[in-house]
């Protein structure tokens, strides 16, 4: 009779035997740093116990908002810690602690480090755009200043888009799911000034920048469930990203090939050279930047960044201008007397102060993320209150509740749309009340050097969309009740995704 602890023979056995020991090793050793941690001197909201933070994790899924909410409660002006199933959250929760990350440099903490652990980029796109960005810069500098000269094509881009999408007539009103019709108008638009006509407009080059978003947070979340060594693996196998590339190689590899070539013959300036994303990015692209492959990842990356946010943030501010019709007339008269002036520029949008502030206000009240300005901590840090948090751990800002903090809006839950356009009215308030500029207590574009470069771009679209959208229809809820709610996962939210809005076609429209 053998009396071994496993019976050898049978292999389900031995695996999981040894699958037990080794999850019992792996407890006893976060166990005994979790005894260690410099992080235990801060307050946890949820259990902190090394299993039971596990059952606070899960919970983070579906109850993240209430959890930080719950937090900022008892901790504000302070910091508390949360734990997720990858890791703790250290939330950050006063204005000025915000201020100290503002000015932070990123050898003390790392924006792009907590991207790119969080969205997994390295093993589904590669190194290189972590390594080096560069293409942010191409969008802070050269896409921001070529605003004013390619506002033409994005406004006739606007208007071609909503015509195609929401052909509504004067006489019925037209329902159309709110989010995916905005989601293909701004993906159009955005890649009017980024790639241009005719690929702006090409079905399959629109349907793979949309899907690219989702796909890589759905990839980030499968590669996050291994371990380190089996992630590449995972990365390349069992994700979509790879074949996305490919897709989007397809699209703007003979764009590439034909600037290069013309690069090679005539130099640097040639004549006719296309004012647009692919030009600026070859700019600065260097070596083994300037392959298809690399500038077909700078492309879709700058996509990445650009058109859920946008999407989402236009979604909102159209589910707002239906529920709020009694603001319509004083935003419409703002705009035509806007346009009657000066036509269509970016000078002209940013003559519109109330549409701005609508648009602001409307993301104070519904950003993309309870938790924002998410950063890795590459030094141990001391707050100027005196908070520590040490090398390694993830921070994130409680921006939602800082944006409904009665202390910095009053009836900080009620949509005032010209709550900042009457704060500009005041002396030597006039540009810092807009909503391109930066705030400690508003954050919908984050802050400090990696606050978001595209909110120029971002913003002049939102504002020339709003302004087409009340010049040309009269807009209204497909279902009557209240507005419908967003939706939670984890810190993350979105507009509902299947809510429909309804236009009419204004007799006055032109
Ligand atoms: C309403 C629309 C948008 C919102 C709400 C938004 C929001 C943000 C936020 C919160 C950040 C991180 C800031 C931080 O952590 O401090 C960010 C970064 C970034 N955004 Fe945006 N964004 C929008 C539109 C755009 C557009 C249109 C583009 C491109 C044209 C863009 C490009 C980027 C890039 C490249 C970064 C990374 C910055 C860096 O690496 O330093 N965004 N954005
Ligand atoms: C989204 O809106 C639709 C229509 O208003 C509604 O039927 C649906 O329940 C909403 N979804 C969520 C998750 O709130």
């Amino acid at each position: 009779m053998s009396f071994s602890l496993v019976d050898m023979d049978d292999p389900t056995r031995v695996l999981t035997t040894a699958a037990g020991l080794i999850a019992v090793a792996y407890l006893a050793v976060k166990w005994i740093q979790a005894l260690h941690s410099p992080l235990n001197a801060l307050p946890t909201v949820g259990y902190s116990g090394t299993l039971t933070s596990y059952f606070s994790a899960l919970r983070f899924f579906f109850s993240a908002r209430d959890i930080i909410a719950d937090g900022y409660a008892k901790y504000r002006g302070s910091a508390f810690k949360i734990p997720t199933m990858s890791r703790w959250i250290v939330v950050i929760t006063a204005p000025d602690m915000v201020d100290d990350i503002r000015k932070a440099t990123d050898d003390q903490m790392s924006f792009r480090e907590a991207v790119s652990e969080s969205i997994q980029t390295d093993y589904m796109i590669g190194p290189q755009i972590r390594l080096d960005p560069y293409h942010v810069s191409t969008v802070r500098t050269p896409l921001t200043r070529n605003l004013a000269s390619r506002f033409e094509d994005i406004k006739d881009e606007i208007a071609a888009a909503f015509d195609d999408l929401i052909p509504a007539k004067e006489k019925d009103w037209l329902s159309v799911p709110g989010l995916t019709t905005v989601m293909h108008i701004v993906c159009r638009t955005s890649n009017r000034l980024f790639v241009g006509l005719p690929l702006c407009r090409d079905p399959d080059y629109r349907a793979l920048n949309e899907q690219f978003t989702i796909d890589v947070v759905k990839g980030s979340k499968i590669i996050n469930l291994f371990p380190k060594i089996l992630k590449p693996v995972v990365g390349r196998f069992f994700t979509n990203v790879p074949t996305s590339i490919n897709r989007a190689m397809r699209h703007l590899g003979p764009i590439i090939e034909d600037r290069l070539a013309k690069e090679e013959q005539y130099g640097k300036d040639w004549a006719d050279k296309p004012n647009d994303l692919i030009s600026w990015l070859l700019e600065d692209a260097q070596g083994q930047q300037r392959t298809i492959r690399d500038l077909s990842i700078r492309v879709l990356s700058v996509n990445f960044a650009a058109i859920h946010t946008t999407s989402m943030a236009f979604t909102h501010a159209l589910f707002d201008l239906a529920m709020h019709p009694e603001c319509v007339d004083e935003l419409r008269e703002e705009v035509m007397a806007v346009i009657e002036q000066e036509g269509w520029s970016k000078g002209s949008m940013g003559k519109m102060r109330k549409v701005d502030s609508f648009i602001k206000e409307s993301q104070r009240l519904a950003s993309i993320s309870a938790l924002l300005m998410s950063r890795k901590m590459i030094s141990d840090f001391t707050f100027s209150n005196g908070i520590k948090v040490p090398a390694g751990s993830f921070i994130g800002v409680a921006t939602h509740c800082i944006h409904h903090d009665e202390e910095y809006y009053p009836n900080a839950d009620e949509f005032q749309p010209f709550r900042f356009s009457e704060m500009r009215e005041g002396e030597g308030e006039s540009i810092k009340h807009q909503m391109v500029s930066l705030g400690l207590d508003y954050l919908t574009f984050g802050n400090g050097r990696h606050a978001c470069p595209g909110r120029f771009f971002a913003v002049n679209e939102l504002k020339a969309m709003l302004a087409y959208t009340l010049l040309t229809y009269d807009v209204k809820m497909a279902t009557d009740g209240p507005r419908p709610p967003d939706l939670w996962f984890e810190s993350s939210a979105s507009p509902n995704r299947t809510a429909e809005v309804m236009f009419k076609r204004r007799a006055a429209a032109f």
